[in-house]
């Protein structure tokens, strides 16, 4: 099209060259076509670009890690930040994946409830997944719940046979598990290392509920084997080909701490990018919802 435009005006082009007035507004509005014509290609791509990111389904991603203290190999469900999002009729996309991939235990690393929006759909997914041991711990939008109604849907969720997990943990003996609930710290960690790891009180394989993952050196120095983490929506835009979120609380621009298993040094951390659907009005881009499973196997 752009070189169509061009070979029609290349006669008047050459008269504008000597100077020819009239040709001076032609060329002036070939110009001005042009440039609509190149405005409206880029927004159409630019749409279209957008478009191709929204999540189209839900991820299912799998890790493993090795640990001589486990019993038994042992694959934990990661279910982050579903904000009270619903995944079809008694959230079935969510619970069909659970299910096919079998896990031994559920952990809900917090913000499964938004306080925003009607908690029914996160009791909904916590009643269907009731035949599986799950253990919670509170995020930041359930934190800015009032006193009261934080409570009662505390309360909600141990009639539903939940582990609510509050600066305490659970051992599960059968796995060689220990699990600890941190509460959701602020914007900097307000507990000591040293009182993170005395929620511990055995030395099973100890895995750490926390929902901020941006404490890298505090989490470093907590006695535990793994630190598992939401919160950071992946970055909620990621860039294609190169999976890098785009932004996250407290860390910014292009984080690190947003998504996937990363190696701390003494211990690791699993950050999921979470189930929500959309942050407020801004969707995912390049960053379907995620599940994830972490098989801790006997080395
Ligand atoms: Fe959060």
């Amino acid at each position: 099209m752009l070189l169509k435009t061009l070979a029609a005006s290349a006669p008047c082009l050459m008269r504008w060259m000597t100077d020819d007035a009239a040709c001076h507004i032609m060329v002036q509005k070939i110009i001005i076509n042009m440039n609509k014509k190149i405005i409206t290609a880029c927004m159409t791509a630019a749409g279209a670009a957008a478009a191709a990111g929204l999540p189209f389904r839900i991820d299912e991603t799998f890790y493993r890690i090795a640990a001589p203290e486990i019993k038994h190999q042992t694959r934990i469900c990661v279910l982050s930040d579903l904000h009270s999002s619903t995944f079809g009729k008694n959230q079935k996309h969510i619970v069909e994946r659970v299910h096919r991939a079998r896990p031994d235990l559920i952990v809900m690393p917090g913000d499964i409830i938004d306080d925003k929006k009607d908690s029914g759909p996160a009791f909904e997914l916590v009643s269907e997944l009731g035949d599986y041991p799950l253990f919670y711990v509170e995020g930041n939008h359930e934190r800015r719940m009032t006193d009261d109604v934080r409570i009662r849907q505390k309360q909600k969720l141990k009639d539903l046979g939940v582990h609510v997990l509050e600066d305490n943990s659970v051992i599960i003996e059968t796995s060689g598990i220990e699990i600890a609930g941190l509460h959701s710290m602020h914007h900097q960690p307000d507990c000591t290392p040293d009182r993170a790891s005395q929620l511990f009180s055995s030395r099973w394989f100890r895995i750490l509920l926390s929902h901020r993952p941006w404490y890298p050196e505090f989490y470093s120095k907590v006695d535990c084997d793994l630190i598992i983490s939401g919160h950071a929506h992946g970055g909620q835009w990621r860039i294609p080909f190169i999976n890098q979120g785009i932004y996250a609380p407290q860390e910014g621009l292009f984080p690190k701490f947003a998504q996937g298993l990363i190696d701390l040094g003494p211990n690791s951390i699993l950050i999921s990018r979470g189930l929500n659907r959309r942050k407020y009005f801004i969707p995912r881009l390049y960053n379907n919802p995620e599940i994830c499973y972490i098989d801790i196997i006997k080395n």
